[in-house]
Formats: structure tokens, sequence, C-alpha cells
């Protein structure tokens, strides 16, 4: 089957195509098509993602990734001129779905009834988490699809979408261009550890499609944590990428065990429950920062570096005390600070001394947002026999992963 898929929760917009093969069990995924649009760019001037430029920006990208991911796959095949005008009827609930959505109205009736159905068989869409100004885009874009080509519908939650992309492992390249997959059965229980600009989570998966959320940040998310932290140190947004970077440089100069006069605190890493906060080490980097007479690049370096520290024996202290506790035998990484080297290595090492202990880590191309993840979410939301509804689905900015 293929399955079309659209994630618009933050910053960046993005259209995935993707073949699946195979039962339950040893499904291999071929990507057909895949375009991404990331706005970084566009907020950095901010300094963070404001949801309505977001908006603005999902619309006005949408179609012409849509056109990317279609032209990739070979499914763009125009219509000819006389069948186009023959679905009014259908064209009025589209205007309907999508009036709020200004700007993307106008380039779907432009462009999608000029083209001739693809060969998809369902629509996976983010309904949330997120910012809903943002999703609302996504979500109005797979109804308006949905109801023209009358395929079904599967509303997919974004933080499964982090946890699903984890499982996929690249099988050798053939003589084939295009990137083929296996998704890797699950040892259960399963704990994944979420961790983007927007979550911190741990998660218990008992079983397939289980979600029981046993610990959470009580404040910043991590990847948040991380981008205020560059702000206070004077980098760009997003601020993950520029402190993981710093902070390797600090490592090739200072060995390990160099004592240094920037420690920070590790927040709650003796508490009893599995819950996290991140707001009170940024505050001792500003106050750390304030003190400083001129932040030179070699201060800037050693924060960097002892920041990352911190939260790394933080989230890798809790993450043990939450495998012991649950006994689990995989663990799953997922979000946007995944991408981080260190932090990756850090899950390697721990998993090393977990004889038994699967670790499933995203390839870094699959780790911040993308539509390949929602995609993969999606599938076992189909396989599952979940379907949206073309007229009440909406976009839940608080979307939860357990019930
Ligand atoms: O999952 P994601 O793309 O978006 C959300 O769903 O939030 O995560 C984005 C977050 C940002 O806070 C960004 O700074 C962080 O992931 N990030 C990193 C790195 N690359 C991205 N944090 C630390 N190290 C990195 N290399
Ligand atoms: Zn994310």
């Amino acid at each position: 089957m293929i399955i079309l898929s659209i994630e618009t929760s933050c910053d960046e917009t993005a259209v995935s195509l993707l073949k699946f093969d195979g039962q339950a069990g040893e499904t291999t995924v071929t990507i057909l098509g895949n375009a991404l649009f990331s706005q970084v760019d566009i907020h950095k001037e901010y300094g963070g993602v404001f949801p309505m430029l977001a908006k603005r920006e999902h619309c006005r990208n949408l179609i012409p990734l849509m056109k990317k991911a279609l032209e990739e796959a070979g499914f763009e095949n125009t219509k000819k001129q006389e069948t186009i005008t023959k679905q009014d009827t259908q064209l009025e609930k589209i205007k309907q779905i999508l009036e709020r959505e200004s700007g993307l109205l106008e380039h779907f009736l432009a462009y999608i009834p000029t083209i001739e159905k693809p060969p998809i068989d369902t629509i996976a869409v983010t309904h949330g988490p997120g910012l809903e100004p943002a999703l609302w885009v996504g979500v109005g874009f797979a109804k308006a699809l949905s109801k023209l080509w009358d395929i079904p519908l599967i509303p997919t939650n974004h933080m499964e979408g982090h946890v699903a992309v984890a499982l996929l492992e690249e099988k050798r390249p053939e003589k084939k261009s295009q990137p083929t997959f296996t998704i890797k059965p699950v040892s259960y229980p399963a704990l994944a550890i979420l961790i983007s600009g927007g979550h911190t989570e741990l998660v218990l998966i008992p079983e397939s499609g289980k979600y029981d959320l046993i610990g959470q940040t009580r404040d910043d998310a991590l990847g948040e944590a991380f981008d205020k932290v560059a702000r206070i140190l004077g980098l760009p947004y997003p601020g993950g990428p520029e402190i993981s970077k710093l902070a390797e440089k600090d490592r090739n100069v200072r060995p390990n065990g160099t004592i240094s006069e920037y420690i920070l605190p590790r927040p709650m890493i003796h508490s009893k429950d599995f819950d996290f906060s991140f707001s009170g080490i940024k505050t001792a980097v500003l106050y750390m920062a304030q003190k400083i007479p001129t932040m030179t690049p070699d201060i800037q370096m050693q924060i960097a570096r002892q920041f990352e520290d911190a939260v790394t024996e933080v989230i890798i202290s809790k993450t043990k005390k939450a495998l012991e506790h649950t006994g689990a035998q995989t663990l799953i990484l997922g979000g946007g600070v995944v991408a981080n080297t260190y932090i990756r290595k850090s899950f390697g090492i721990l998993a090393d001394t977990l004889p038994g202990l699967k670790l499933q880590i995203p390839s870094i191309s699959h780790t911040t947002d993308n539509a390949i993840m929602i995609g993969i979410a999606g599938y076992h939301r189909y396989i599952a026999g979940v379907r949206g509804d073309t007229t009440t689905l909406r976009a839940e900015g608080n979307l939860r992963l357990s019930k």
C-alpha cells in the first residue's frame, strides 16, 4: 500500500510518499518521494517559532512540496483539460474545508484539480501535538485531499511518529535508488525517551500502540533548554546544534576530568520519580553569564560543554532508573534532540552496560521533524483500523500519547 503523509506541527513543512510491502513482522518501507522545507531561517530573526508565521509558511509551501514529492515518485500525471472543470460540487466542499487557510486554498485549486489522482491508498496527517494554527494547515490539506480523491484519512500523533521512525533499519542499497527500510520488530515492554523542542517524556510501551507516560518535564523541554541556553550565550536559533558543535570542540581541547569553573547543577537527578526539570539549569547559565564581563568564544565553548554534560547525565540517569523499574527490553530514542552526537553516544554506552537491552536510535536525518515518521506511525494506525473523518477531524495542540 502507498501512504501520503503530511507534517506541519511546528516549523517544518513536510510531505512524503511511502510504499509498504509484506506483512506485519516483516514490513518493507520504500521512500518513493520525500519533500521538506524547514522554516528555521525565517524564525531565526525572532529567536523562536512564531505560530502565525509558521502557519503562513505552511500554507505557502505545502503545494510546492506535494508537487515535488509526487514528481519524485513519478506520480505527477497532468489531466486532460476537459476533465478538470467537472468536479464543481466537490470543489465547493474543499473551499469550505480550506476557507481559513488563506493562500493554501488558492494553491490547492490551481494545482490539485489539474492532476490525475495518484495511486495513494491513504493519507496520514499529524493532528497533534504542536502549534494549533500550524497543525490546522496540514489537517485541512489532508481532509481536502481525502474528500476529493475519496481515500481514507489517518489522524496521527506527532510523538508516535518520533517513536515509530526509530524502528526503521535501512536495507543495504541495491541498484535501485529509492531508499528502502525494514520495520524492526520490538521486544515489549519497551521504553521510549522522547526529547524534542516541545516535549521531554519517558513513555512505557507495554505493547504495540499502547503508551503510558511515566515521567515528563515539569517546566522546559530539553530542546527548549538547549535553545534558551544558546540564546543566553549569544548563539543563533535553533540552539541545539550550535551548543552541540561548541561542546564537541571543547571536548577536543579539554579532556574529560578537566576541572571547570562553569559546573552546572543536575536538577532532579536523585528524585524518586521519572520527572525532569530544565528551567533551573537554564537560570544557572543565565546567572553565570551575567557575572562574566566578556563572553569569549572559549567561555561559550566551556559553558556549552558543561550544559551538555549536565543534561545528558540527568537524562541518562533517569532513563536507566526507568529501565530498571519497568524491566523494559527495548529502549527507543525519539525527537530532535536525538540528533545530538554526545547524547547518542551516551545512550550507546548505557545500552552496553545493560545486557539484553535493545537500543533503537533513529538515523540523524530522521530525528528532527519530517513526514516519513508520520507515514510510519500512520501505517501502524491504519493496520489497527484507525480512520479519521473529513468533517470532524480537528487539530489538537495538546494531544497526548497516553490515554
Ligand atoms: O523534534 P523536533 O524537530 O521538533 C519538535 O517536535 O519540537 O525538535 C527540535 C528541537 C530543537 O529544540 C532543537 O534545538 C533540538 O531539537 N535539536 C538539538 C540538536 N538538533 C536539534 N538539540 C541538541 N543537539 C542537537 N544536535
Ligand atoms: Zn518533533
